[in-house]
C-alpha cells in the first residue's frame, strides 16, 4: 500500500493527473457529466471505493475495466452523481403553482381528456415529484381544481428510483412537508422507527423509470403538463444543457410549465416565456 503525506490510512491507489482524462471521457459519454477538465480530488473521493472493491492497483486499470464492464459503468455513474434533494425544496415554486399556476393550467386544459401529468425529470429519491403531487391532489380535494394529476419520475440512477418507488422516508427528511399535507399524505410507521410513507392514494398515481436526459433514452411517451428540471443541468456543459432543455420542452404540452433550479443559469428557449424566477411556460402554438 502506498503512503501519501497527510494521509493516515492510504485507501487504495492515488489518482494521477494523467489518469483523469480516461475517466472524465466515460462520465461525459455515458451520462453527459462534464467534470470540467478534471476535479481530481472529486474523482479520487468518489471512485476510490470502486477501485478497491475490485482490488485494482491503479485508476488506469479501473478505466480499462470500465471499457469492458457495463455493470461497472452503471456503478461509476452512481458514484459520480449527487442525489441531494428534499421535500418542498425551493418552496416558492410550489406556492406559485398552488396560488397561480394550477388555475391557469386548468383553464388551458379545459378540452383535454384524461389526467394531467407532472414530470420530475431528474427525480432523485422522489421528494420533488411527491411534493408537486401533494399540491395538485390537495387542490383537487379542496375542489379548487377538478383535474387529477399523475406523476412520472425519471432519473439515470436505478438506486434512487427504487427509493422513490418504495416511498419510505426517515421522519427527518419529511420535516419540510407542511403540516396539513403531512396529515393528508404521509403515514407514520407503526413500528415507531421514525419513518414515514407516502399514502397509497398518491403512490398509485406515480410511476418511476430510468432515463438518461443526455442520451434521450427512457423518455418515450412522456407528455407533461408540468416539468421539473432542477439541479441537474449543473452537471452538463452549455451545449448539453441546451440539448437537454430542448428535449424536455419537446415533451411539455403547450401552455405547460417548466421549473428549473435557482442556481442554474438563466436561459432562453424560443418556446418558453419566463413567468417568474426559474418558472417558465411553454407557448401555445
Ligand atoms: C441533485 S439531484 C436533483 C434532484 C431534484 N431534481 C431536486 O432538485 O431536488 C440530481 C439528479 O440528477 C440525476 N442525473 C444526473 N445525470 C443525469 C442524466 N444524464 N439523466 C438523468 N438524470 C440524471 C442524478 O442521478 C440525481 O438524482
Amino acid at each position: 500500500m502506498t503512503e501519501h503525506p497527510g494521509q493516515l490510512f492510504a485507501a487504495g491507489p492515488r489518482l494521477r493527473p494523467e489518469e483523469v482524462p480516461a475517466l472524465t471521457a466515460v462520465a461525459l459519454r455515458d451520462a453527459g457529466i462534464n467534470l470540467h477538465g478534471g476535479k481530481i480530488e472529486f474523482l479520487q473521493a468518489r471512485l476510490s471505493r470502486r477501485v478497491t472493491a475490485h482490488g485494482l492497483e491503479s485508476f488506469t486499470d479501473y478505466a480499462r475495466l470500465l471499457e469492458r464492464d457495463a455493470a461497472e459503468r452503471r456503478e461509476f455513474v452512481e458514484a459520480l452523481t449527487t442525489h441531494t434533494t428534499s421535500f418542498f425544496r425551493e418552496g416558492a415554486q410550489y406556492r406559485w403553482l398552488e396560488i397561480t399556476g394550477l388555475a391557469a393550467l386548468e383553464q388551458a386544459r379545459q378540452h383535454h381528456r384524461g389526467d394531467l401529468v407532472i414530470w420530475s425529470a431528474a427525480c432523485s429519491t422522489g421528494p420533488e415529484g411527491w411534493s408537486a403531487l401533494m399540491v395538485t391532489e390537495r387542490a383537487r380535494r379542496m375542489q379548487t381544481m377538478q383535474r387529477r394529476f399523475r406523476l412520472i419520475g425519471t432519473d439515470i440512477s436505478r438506486r434512487v428510483l427504487k427509493t422513490a418507488a418504495d416511498a419510505v422516508y426517515p421522519a427527518a427528511e419529511v420535516a419540510g412537508v407542511p403540516v396539513e399535507m403531512r396529515r393528508l399524505f404521509l403515514l407514520s410507521s407503526r413500528s415507531g422507527d421514525a419513518r414515514c410513507r407516502i399514502v397509497p392514494e398518491l403512490r398509485t398515481l406515480a410511476q418511476w423509470r430510468q432515463a438518461n436526459l443526455v442520451e434521450g433514452t427512457g423518455l418515450d411517451g412522456i407528455e407533461a403538463d408540468i416539468a421539473f428540471l432542477r439541479n441537474v443541468l449543473i452537471y452538463f456543459d452549455a451545449p448539453t444543457q441546451a440539448a437537454v432543455i430542448d428535449r424536455v420542452v419537446r415533451r411539455l404540452r403547450p401552455g405547460g410549465y417548466l421549473f428549473t433550479g435557482h442556481t442554474e443559469t438563466a436561459f432562453r428557449h424560443p418556446e418558453l416565456t419566463p413567468l417568474g424566477p426559474s418558472i417558465y411556460r411553454k407557448d401555445e402554438r
